[in-house]
């Protein structure tokens, strides 16, 4: 090292590990890898068809053909993991949401077609049944609109044990019914699907930053002014995170999730301290949207902010993270 010009105070110097950029690769303490970041692939049905959503620059809808495509250049660059969601045409949604649990329905059919192509891709599906509901609620409801949690689950259990037959790895209920998880274990144990891993959206705040996903899958216009607030936690709470984290990995979750995931660092933190188990993040639609139509406007350096993001998601505790950014961070990262 060189010698530097002479000062005088202290010999305790905290920048001496910060003083050039070997040194402080040598003692990072947290490092974002492509195999950290989980991809979200929109889906639609029918054959060649890439359409644009608007409240999500950059992100688009798929049919099987183009997914396909895709999930070539995201293992490409090193993803292991993606999460499905679909756009389900609105003729066929329903009440009862009978298209959930078809095995020859959008989702279901896209998880066999993927694990054909890609078999050590992990296919992380969600289970809820609001892309499938004509009132965009993630359950049932009676006639006053209040979202029936038994006769939910019943449905639930059936979506969750076709995509098992359908060769999903991952299993992610984001419904936030109360006991889902145990059902749906004791269905894929019943079903000799032992390996089949569940994921669940544990602590699933009731958030303004899920406005252009809900856009995205078309349940925005069927919800209207109605919102979730009965089933999603309130964002004011903290300590009902560690309550419902608790219950779903005693009803057998192999996975929490937290979501969405920059506000709630604090809770991704406390979950880690607590249960020592996996912790996933997901870093959600408006999360995305506020960065990305930011970054267009050129008010920052959109590769460094990013980063900065995951990061600090991940420092908080999370062992991945399911981001809109996953292909394009994993590219910077190559
Ligand atoms: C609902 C679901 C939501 C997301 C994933 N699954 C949001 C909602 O409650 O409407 C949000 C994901 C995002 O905003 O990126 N089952």
């Amino acid at each position: 090292m060189k010698k530097l010009s002479k000062q005088s105070f202290p010999s305790l110097r905290m920048r001496r590990l910060r003083s050039t950029d070997n040194i402080r690769r040598l003692v990072r303490e947290t490092k974002l890898a492509p195999e950290n970041l989980i991809q979200p692939i929109f889906l639609s049905d029918g054959k060649n068809k890439k359409e644009k959503i608007s409240s999500m620059p950059d992100i688009f809808r798929l049919s099987i053909d183009h997914a396909l495509k895709e999930i070539k250049k995201l293992t490409t660059v090193g993803i292991i993991a993606i999460a499905l969601f679909p756009k389900i045409a609105a003729s066929k949604k329903t009440l009862n949401a009978e298209e959930a649990y078809k095995p020859d329905g959008l989702v279901q059919t896209s998880i066999k077609k993927i694990k054909d192509k890609f078999p050590d891709l992990l296919v992380i599906s969600d289970v809820a049944l609001d892309p499938y509901t004509s009132h965009g609620q993630d359950g049932i409801i009676d006639k006053k609109g209040y979202i029936l949690n038994d006769d939910t689950n019943n449905i639930l259990v059936k979506q969750a044990l076709s995509h098992a037959e359908s060769g999903s790895d991952i299993i992610a209920p984001s419904d936030m019914m109360d006991g889902r998880i145990k059902l749906i274990r004791k269905e894929l144990e019943k079903n000799q699907f032992y390996n089949t891993k569940i994921l669940s959206y544990s602590a699933k705040y009731s958030s303004s930053y899920y406005g252009p996903f809900r856009d995205a899958i078309g349940s925005l216009k069927a919800l209207g002014k109605s919102d979730k607030k009965t089933y999603q936690m309130d964002y004011s709470n903290r300590n009902e995170a560690i309550r419902e984290i608790d219950l779903d990995l005693r009803e057998g979750a192999d996975l929490v999730m937290v979501k969405p995931a920059i506000p709630n660092l604090d809770i991704i933190s406390d979950l880690k301290e607590t249960f020592k188990v996996p912790i996933l993040a997901y870093h959600v639609s408006g999360e995305y949207f506020m960065i990305k139509s930011a970054a267009k406007k050129n008010v920052f350096n959109e590769r460094d902010l990013v980063i900065e993001t995951l990061t600090s998601i991940k420092r908080a505790g999370a062992s991945s993270i399911i981001t809109y950014y996953a292909k394009e961070a994993a590219k910077w990262m190559n």
